[in-house]
């Protein structure tokens, strides 16, 4: 399957697991743990998808996915997280060595791409997603993450 085929495949099946209509009806954690998991599952090569969390103008790490220990808390502006977090915008780094004050969590991270997560016109929280291969993020991976973010967290406004 295409990267397109499997983002296409996740926005049916991500609203019926977690949109509003969603069965589980979850909670916001809930449909952060939700979210990642569904997204992982489609894209095993994935180092790491996870949630920050908006609290006091610091990024605290929520329900993730990946076998590694995340960073936390991150302050706005600090890292590829607190740059798209003060910016309000999607950051894709195609080399994370080339990200000045880019925060390694890890040693295999070599992409990364954070959006932001706005409920009702307020930033809730940035998805933060990484892989081990350099340029792996694109114009493709911010629409369809973009529109999935927004069935999911912003459906008030749809
Ligand atoms: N690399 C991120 C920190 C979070 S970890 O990748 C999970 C950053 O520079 O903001």
């Amino acid at each position: 399957m295409t990267r397109r085929e499997i983002y296409e495949q996740l926005l049916h099946e991500i609203p019926l697991l977690i949109g509003a209509e969603g069965k589980y009806a979850a909670d916001l954690i809930g449909k952060m743990a939700l979210f990642s998991a569904a997204v992982k599952r489609r894209f095993p090569d994935l180092i790491f998808i996870g949630f920050y969390i908006v609290k006091d103008q610091y990024l605290h790490i929520g329900p993730y996915q990946g076998d590694i220990i995340a960073c936390t808390p991150i302050a706005f502006g600090s890292g590829v997280c607190g740059k798209a977090a003060a910016d309000r915008e999607t950051l894709i780094v195609n080399d994370v060595c080339d990200f000045p004050g880019y925060i390694a969590c890890d040693s295999e991270t070599r992409s990364e791409i954070v959006l932001p997560v706005v409920q009702e016109e307020e930033l809730i929280a940035v998805l933060d997603i990484d892989s081990g291969k350099p340029g792996r993020f694109d114009d493709l991976d911010q629409h369809y993450l973009e529109l999935l973010l927004k069935i999911v967290f912003d459906n008030s406004t749809s």
